[in-house]
Formats: structure tokens, C-alpha cells, sequence
């Protein structure tokens, strides 16, 4: 019905569950409850935009303080009646109309903003977005735009596009990229209606970003009706203190400023966010159920926001719909692949099957702990081999060894070479407008087929290919000899249908739907591997019903994956343990309908429960005896975004571990209820405030901050990184659902912990990808060590991607994905034919080995060596790097730099010496000091 109507829907409601005080009044907004029926559950069709804009007045309340206005009610007024909220009301009919205008208005004379990120703020880091290349990307949807009918001046190619905004005239100022505009501070304090706010925090205009002290610079670049505009930094990235502060800080004046020229001066009929994500929907207010004092309302206004967002990311795009307005177009994540063998690790596997073959198992059996020359020869070599890339030490020599222990090594190295090929990578970045090829359609299909359960699964590559150009599937059956059961039919049918979405032009056909005020439709967030429905893309992604979460499936889920970690902590050698710390995100529960929730109730022996109408409605515990062994304490370390997002689980978390806390057990078989005890002892302390094991950020926080102060790299202990990740992360969400600072409780809680670990769930996004898992999984982790007086526990990751689970050590896991990403020439040169962006990729991945370097001290330090002799020790691929991104081959030499200092590898003296050359060398070159002189 929506989608016939073809008109945005707008979830606008008035409060039911509080008065219009206690909404103001509160850093939270909506109710858990509230939340869900006004938001979420109005998502699942579409719905966009979602507005508090009435509720009742409440005996108390004379006056509502919720924004600017602070309407005061009349004596006179049914307080138990609905009223509207003046500010809210004129805010939701100017949407309306704005939107309204945007459908009414010709082409021809329609103004979009398009702005792009350069996130944390760096000149190599222009046009930041997951998964996307985000130049070829802006590019192609200006050269749609104007297919379409828009006022564009298209640049002759994307690389002069590129240079347009990335040169310009930045060096003249100084900046990252163009200056478009400049506004004098003059202008600017006459028009900035929250000054008094911002200078607060920033002190007098302009402030320090993005200005010359007297005016502010608005960077990017005008084609004609199309302004690309590039978003400013939070302005706290390299700054220490501020990144220990435990809330955030109001936007700076160079922010501020920006959004208000889109909408004044520049007068954009909308904008369109392009890429997963920026910082406007992460500014200071509610969580949800925004009002005219909250950052987000106040800079995205009146103006329709547009978002192009990656389809795997349902939850921080939900943080855009829900405190920015944002109307979600989802784009395809990149193909994922094989990673394949690549130089040495071809050979070694050679090595391996050719020692399997001269020396077969049942010879070894006979042997009498002798080799033969032979055989000792073989070894010899395979050892050379493995030490080379690191997979075996030099000593012992395997030919002195018994036949045991040289048949376990030889058959680990053999697994360890087979979990590398077949382990699944994304190849380069999505390209919106350019339809993935036929190639790249078939590696997605067939890694999509290799995560299935049914016959094909077995699929090689040639009847994949005859399938997706056969005329039909009785024929394709008929060729290949299949019996066309009704299972395979729809096994092939949505083969097909995923064929066909991911080549369709359906993204861009989105953007201009939506730049004309039309109706997008709805689509699961999710991987495309597991859950196809997400195609096709071009749709506003959602996450589930909140009241179903977690699942019948996602409690049978999370006990098979919680046995799966204390299993391999005790196959480490470990008793089963007693506490466990453990990180939740929003991501991975929405898209496995709240796997990692239903891990935490399993690991302390509880369960989610239901009311009649199937609604999550409260916890439970199972018996001693049903559980089959003691209940785990689970520290859990949630994200700002799951607070935002699962409000009810957190108080359905709170309440499972004070009923364990609370219930009568002997404390040997319940860890919770000893540790909160004991607490209660030491303390003095009630048993609500000793059983908070739920922790987050204080409300409208994000992040633990430790990729910030990683990224800046001025911090000298890994304490400090402990101490901005506690100062962050101390707050308490008990059975009320409002957080309480409990930075003691949490230390206390720490210092217990025997083993961290995360989930991993998607392909895309490994613990090296991205920098949010060494901010929190790492952040906690150092403050287990730290709260441990300097032992560290280990970490560990649950690797979920291909469905069935396999738990890594942390150095595993970066060991892997340093192999068969960063190593390897087919994942490096999938991002560098992206140019200026795949260095950038590649830099960022450096940095977050690093950031797992020094909140774990669990890298291995060949991993530096083997990036260091891959991008800088070889000129030809320095030169490349330098060629093609300067700002960032600079942060990736002086980042090994880095690394080294900090000891996280030793360098022999001629490697350092060349990198110390290097480095110097980028730094005058991108400084234009030896412009062209070469090492
Ligand atoms: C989340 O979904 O909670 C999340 C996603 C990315 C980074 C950090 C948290
Ligand atoms: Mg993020």
C-alpha cells in the first residue's frame, strides 16, 4: 500500500508512556517501550523521520522544559489530555513541507548537498565510507544526476573530480581539501542561534577547526546545482583530555556552521550523506525521540536527509534514521572471495602434499623414530619454508624430533594453509552506479553457496556460471544431470535472484527516487551470504522487532556458541572460569536476532522471558541442575549504539544477573552470586548495586575513545589507554534501565575476568577492518590487565561468519587476517586499483593491528616485519603508495615507526634504518620540502 502510494511515511506519534516532562527533561527520550512501538516496529515498513511532537502535560509539570521553547501549560488544562509540543509540532510540518517542496520542485532547479567524510580528520582519509570507493561512487551519481535532468557541471573524469576537492586550492589554506566558502566569524556569530553552547566548549568563534581566525572554511567544491561538501571532524580526535571526558561535546563552530550553510546559504533541497558513516547523527542529545535541544535536530533541522548506507549495517544506520531523520539507500557490501595462495604459501602447501606423498602415514608408522636422509632432507626444506613466513620457529629442527611431534606440526601447517585458502575476503570496494561484473557476481554466489546447507553447497564454479546464463532451470538440470528436487528449485531460484538484484542498476534508481520525495522501500539489515534478503539493494535497511529479541534460534544459537568458548579456553589448558568479559554490539544482534544476548544468558544459566502476546517481557534462571554446571559471571561492555537499540535487553541482562546474584546457591556453583558477595562485603553495598554487570557509555556517549587515542598517538603508557576506556565505559545499567557511574564496581568486576571475547559476523569487516573492535573488545582488555595489576587475560573472538563458529585466540585471528588480507596480493590489489582509497584501506588496517598491539600486546611481531618488507622495503610499491595517497603512505611509515618504538616488533638495524629513511622522506614530500627527490 505504501509503496502504491509512493509517499514518504513519517512516524510521528505523541508520548504515551511518560508526560512531555519527563521526556524533556531526560538525556534517555523514549521509554524501552515506547521506543519500540513508535520506532522500531514503524521502521520494519519504512517509516522515516520518527518524531515525538504531544503527550499529556502530568499533574506536576507546569511548564515543559524539553527544548528552547519551555511552553508552560495553563492551570486551566486537562493535564490527562494530549497537547502538542509548539517547537515539535513546527518542526514536524516544516519537514512536511520541505518534503513536499522536494517533490514539487523541477529537476532542473533541485539543490543537493552531497557530503562526504574525512574521518578521523586526514588529508589521505577524504571520502571515508565502509566498504565504498567513494570518489568512483560520487562520481557516477553526478553523472546520473544529470542523465536525469539536474543542473550538473560533471568533471571529465573521476580522477579530476578527485583533484578538484582533494587539491583546489588546499594548500594555499592549508586544509584537506578545497576551500569552498568562507564565513566570516562576524556572519557567524549573528547567525548561530547556540553560540552561547558552543563556545562553551569551544571557546570564542571561529574556534580552532577548520578556519584561519577570521573566518570558518567550508571545504569542497560546486557542480553546479551539486555541492560536494565534506563534513567536519568532531574536532576531540587528537585531543587527550577531551577523549576522557565520559560524555560528548556539543559540535565546534566550523560544525555548526556547516550544516547551517547547506541549509541557508547554499539553500539545499536535500542532502545525501554518501557512505557508512559520518558524525552528525553522533552528536550530544536523546538516544531516540530527539527534541529541538538535541545536536542531531538542531543541524539536520528542516532539511530532508538522505543517507547512502552500507547494507550490512543496520544498526548505527538505525542511529542515523533515529536522531538524524535519515532515509536509508542501502549499498552492496564488496564480493566476497577466497582468499586463495599467494608466493610462498603455494609452494609450502606443495611442500606439505609432497612430504605427505614420499613419506606416506603408514611408513611413518614403521619408522623407528629415525629419519632417512630423505626424509630429513624434505623436512628440512618444509621447515625452511615455514619459518619464512612465520608459521614454524627455526628450533628444534623437526628431523629431530619423534614421529609424533613432527606428524601434529606437519598436520597443524596443513590446516593452517587450508583455513588460509578457503578463507572467505572482501575483493576491493562497491562502486555505486557500476554494476558488480559477471565474475564478481559468480565469487559472491559461490561463497554464498559454500555458507549453504543443501546440494549446493557442492557447486563448482562452471555450473554456477552455466546456471546464471541458462534459459531455464529444467535445462540447466537436464545438462548437468541434477534431479530437480522442489528444495534445489528454490535453492537455484534465489541463486538467481541474488544474480540478478546485484547487477541491477537498483542503488542509483534509489537516490533519484528518493531526491524526489518518493517512498523507499523497507529491507533487512544484514550479510548478503546469510541473508539474501537484503537484496536488493537501493532500500532503507531496518533491524528487527526489539520484542522478539533474542530468538527461539538465537537462544539455541548462543548456547552452542557459548560452550564453543569455554571449551577452547579450557582446551588452552584453563579451568572452566569463573568471569568472563564480554563486548555487545548492536550490528551482530540485530542481524542473528540476538546471538550474542542469548550467549550471555547461556553463560549464566538464564533465559529470556515472554508474555502472552510473545513479547520479551523479563528474564528468568534455569536450575542448577538443568544448567549442568556452575553459572559463569559475564561482565558485559555494551556499545553506545546496543544501548540505543536494545534498551529492553539491557534490562532484561540487568535483571538475569541479579537473580543469579540474589539466588540461593552455593557460591561454588554460582559465580555471580560469589563475586557479588564478596563485593557486598568489601563494600558495604546493596545486592542490586554488587549484581550491575551491564556497562556502557553515560547516555548520548558513544565509543571507548581507544581508536581515537590510537589514531593521535600521543599517549605513552597502554594505562592511559585503560583509563580512557574506563573513564568511558563505567556506567551501570541496572534493572531500571538508568545507568549509575560505578567505576569501582567495574574495577572490581575486571580484576576477576579470566578470559574477553566478541563475536565476529561478517566477512566484510574483520578485527583489523574496522577500528571499533580494538576500541572496545582492546579497551577492555587493557582494563582487565590493568585492574589485574598488569596480567593480562586472553582474548579471544568467535568467529561467526560462515554460520558455523570457530573460536580464535586474538593473535590468531590477526595473524589470519593479516595473511590473507594485508599480505596478500589479492586483497591489496583489489583496494589499490581504488587508488587514493585503497592506500587509505590499507593504512587503516595497519593502525588497527597497532591499536590490537597495544591494548592486547597479543600481535605477533613478524606481522610487522612482513608489512614492512611488503610496502616500503620494496621501492617500486612505496613509490606506488606515495603516488597515489602521500597523507596516507606517510601515516602507514611513520605507524611501523610507531609500532617499533612502542616494541611491538624489533627491526634489525638496516630495516629501521630504511624505514626511518622512508618515513623522513614522505613526511618532506608531503610537506613539499624535497618535492621529487627519491631514496
Ligand atoms: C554496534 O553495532 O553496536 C557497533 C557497530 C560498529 C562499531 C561499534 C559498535
Ligand atoms: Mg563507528
Amino acid at each position: 500500500m505504501l509503496a502504491s502510494l509512493d509517499v514518504p511515511y513519517l512516524a510521528a506519534q505523541p508520548l504515551e508512556f511518560q508526560t512531555l516532562n519527563d521526556w524533556g527533561g531526560s538525556d534517555r527520550g523514549l521509554l524501552p517501550v515506547e521506543n519500540t512501538l513508535m520506532i522500531a516496529i514503524p521502521e520494519l515498513d519504512g517509516a522515516i523521520v520518527p518524531m515525538v511532537f504531544g503527550g499529556r502535560a502530568g499533574e506536576a509539570d507546569v511548564q515543559c522544559t524539553g527544548c528552547h521553547k519551555a511552553c508552560v501549560f495553563e492551570a486551566s488544562i486537562n493535564r490527562h489530555d494530549m497537547h502538542t509540543c509548539v517547537e515539535r509540532t513546527a518542526m514536524l510540518a516544516a519537514r512536511v513541507s520541505k518534503l513536499i517542496a522536494l517533490r514539487k520542485s523541477e529537476t532542473a532547479h533541485r539543490k543537493v548537498a552531497l557530503v562526504m567524510f574525512n574521518f578521523p580528520p586526514n588529508a589521505g582519509r577524504v571520502g571515508t565510507a565502509a566498504h565504498l570507493s567513494v570518489f568512483e561512487s560520487v562520481f557516477n551519481t553526478l553523472k546520473s544526476l544529470k542523465a536525469e535532468g539536474y543542473t550538473v557541471d560533471v568533471p571529465n573524469s573521476v580522477d579530476e573530480f578527485r583533484d578538484q576537492i582533494l587539491a583546489g586550492n588546499a594548500k594555499q589554506f592549508g586544509t584537506d581539501a578545497n576551500v569552498h566558502a568562507q564565513i566570516s566569524t562576524e556572519d557567524h556569530i549573528k547567525r548561530e542561534p547556540w553560540l552561547k553552547e558552543i563556545e562553551t566548549q569551544w571557546g570564542p568563534a571561529p574556534g580552532k577547526f577548520l578556519t584561519n581566525g577570521s573566518s570558518l572554511f567550508v571545504l569542497g567544491k560546486q557542480f553546479g546545482n551539486v555541492f560536494v561538501a565534506l563534513q567536519p571532524g568532531f574536532g576531540y580526535e587528537g585531543d587527550p583530555m577531551r577523549l576522557l571526558h565520559e560524555k560528548g561535546f556539543a559540535p565546534t563552530h566550523a560544525f555548526s556552521a556547516f550544516y547551517r550553510y547547506l541549509r541557508e546559504d547554499f539553500a539545499a533541497s536535500a542532502v545525501l550523506h554518501f557512505g557508512t558513516h559520518g558524525a552528525l547523527e553522533f552528536m550530544p542529545g536523546k538516544q531516540s525521540g530527539m527534541s529541538g535541544s538535541c545536536w542531531p535536530d538542531r543541524l539536520i533541522n528542516d532539511l530532508p536527509n538522505l543517507y547512502i548506507y552500507a547494507s550490512n549495517n543496520p544498526s548505527e544506520g538505525a542511529i542515523a534514521k533515529r536522531r538524524a531523520g535519515a532515509t536509508l539507500i542501502s549499498y552492496l557490501t564488496p564480493p566476497v572471495s577466497q582468499a586463495g595462495l599467494y608466493q610462498g604459501l603455494s609452494e609450502l602447501k606443495e611442500s606439505v602434499e609432497h612430504w605427505r606423498k614420499a613419506v606416506p602415514e603408514e611408513n611413518i608408522q614403521k619408522n623407528t623414530h629415525v629419519w632417512d636422509a630423505n626424509a630429513q632432507e624434505l623436512l628440512d626444506s618444509l621447515q625452511a619454508q615455514a619459518v619464512t613466513l612465520e608459521f614454524l620457529s627455526a628450533e628444534p629442527a623437526l628431523k629431530t624430533l619423534d614421529v609424533d611431534t613432527v606428524n601434529k606440526a606437519v598436520m597443524h601447517l596443513s590446516e593452517q594453509i587450508l583455513e588460509l585458502e578457503y578463507t572467505l575476503i572482501p575483493y576491493g570496494l562497491h562502486i555505486l552506479g557500476s554494476p558488480i561484473s559477471t565474475e564478481q557476481s559468480l565469487d559472491m554466489l559461490m561463497s554464498y553457496a559454500s555458507v549453504q546447507e543443501g546440494e549446493i553447497q557442492d557447486f563448482s564454479r562452471e555450473m554456477m556460471n552455466a546456471l546464471i546464463h541458462s534459459q531455464s532451470l529444467d535445462q540447466f538440470a537436464k545438462n548437468q544431470k541434477l534431479v530437480l528436487t522442489p528444495s534445489l528449485r528454490e535453492e537455484l531460484n534465489q541463486v538467481l535472484s541474488m544474480h540478478r538484484d546485484m547487477q541491477s542498476d537498483s542503488e542509483m534508481q534509489g537516490i533519484l527516487k528518493a531526491l524526489e520525495g518518493r517512498y523507499i522501500r523497507p529491507a533487512p539489515g544484514g550479510d548478503v551470504l546469510r541473508n539474501p534478503q537484503v537484496l536488493p539493494t537501493g532500500r532503507n535497511v531496518h533491524g528487527f522487532d526489539p520484542f522478539r529479541i533474542p530468538s527461539k534460534f538465537a537462544m539455541k544459537d548462543g548456547l552452542y556458541q557459548a560452550n564453543k568458548i569455554l571449551e577452547r579456553y579450557q582446551a588452552d589448558g584453563n579451568p572452566l572460569p569463573e568471569s568472563i568479559a564480554m563486548v555487545l554490539w548492536g550490528t551482530d544482534n540485530l542481524k542473528t536476532e540476538g546471538g550474542p544476548i542469548a550467549q550471555i544468558f547461556a553463560l549464566m544459566g538464564a533465559l529470556p522471558r515472554f508474555d502472552s502476546f510473545g513479547r520479551l517481557a523479563g528474564a528468568q534462571l534455569l536450575t542448577l541442575e538443568e544448567l549442568g554446571r556452575p553459572r559463569i559471571d559475564v561482565m558485559v561492555s555494551i556499545s553506545g549504539i546496543f544501548r540505543d537499540l536494545m534498551p529492553l535487553q539491557i534490562k532484561i541482562l540487568a535483571e538475569a544477573a541479579y537473580l543469579a546474584a540474589a539466588a540461593d546457591e552455593p557460591i561454588e556453583q554460582n559465580f555471580i552470586r560469589k563475586h557479588a558477595l564478596a563485593y557486598q562485603k568489601a563494600n558495604g553495598c546493596d545486592l542490586e548495586t554488587a549484581a550491575l554487570r551491564v556497562f556502557g557509555n553515560a547516555e548520548s556517549a558513544y565509543g571507548a575513545n581507544v581508536n581515537m587515542m590510537i589514531d593521535n598517538g600521543l599517549w605513552q603508557d597502554e594505562n592511559e589507554l585503560a583509563e580512557t576506556y574506563t573513564r568511558r565505559k563505567s556506567f551501570a545499567y541496572g534493572r531500571s534501565g538508568t545507568p549509575v557511574l560505578q567505576s569501582d564496581l567495574l574495577n572490581c568486576i575486571l580484576a576477576d575476568v579470566e578470559l574477553t571475547y566478541q563475536n565476529l559476523d561478517s566477512i566484510e569487516l574483520g578485527v583489523t577492518t574496522i577500528d571499533t573492535y580494538f576500541d572496545t573488545l582492546g579497551g577492555v582488555s587493557r582494563a582487565v590487565r590493568r585492574a589485574k595489576g598488569g596480567v593480562a587475560a586472553p582474548v579471544y573472538i568467535g568467529d561467526q561468519t560462515k554460520g558455523d563458529a570457530v573460536v580464535r585466540s586474538l593473535n590468531e585471528q590477526v595473524s589470519l587476517e593479516t595473511r590473507s588480507r594485508m599480505l596478500n596480493p589479492k586483497w591489496y590489489e583489489g583496494m589499490l586499483k581504488h587508488g587514493y582509497e585503497g592506500v587509505r584501506q590499507l593504512e587503516s588496517h595497519l593502525t588497527n593491528t597497532v591499536g590490537w598491539s597495544a591494548t592486547t600486546g597479543q600481535v605477533e611481531p613478524w606481522v610487522y616485519q612482513h608489512l614492512t618488507q611488503t610496502f616500503i622495503l620494496d621501492p617500486e610499491m612505496r613509490e606506488r603508495l606515495m603516488s597515489l595517497n602521500p597523507a596516507s603512505s606517510a601515516k602507514v611509515a611513520s605507524r611501523l615507526l610507531e609500532a617499533s618504538d612502542r616494541n611491538y616488533w624489533k627491526p634489525e638495524p638496516s630495516v629501521l634504518e630504511t624505514l626511518r629513511r622512508v618515513a623522513n622522506d614522505f613526511e618532506d614530500r608531503l610537506e613539499g620540502v624535497y618535492e621529487g627527490v627519491h631514496i
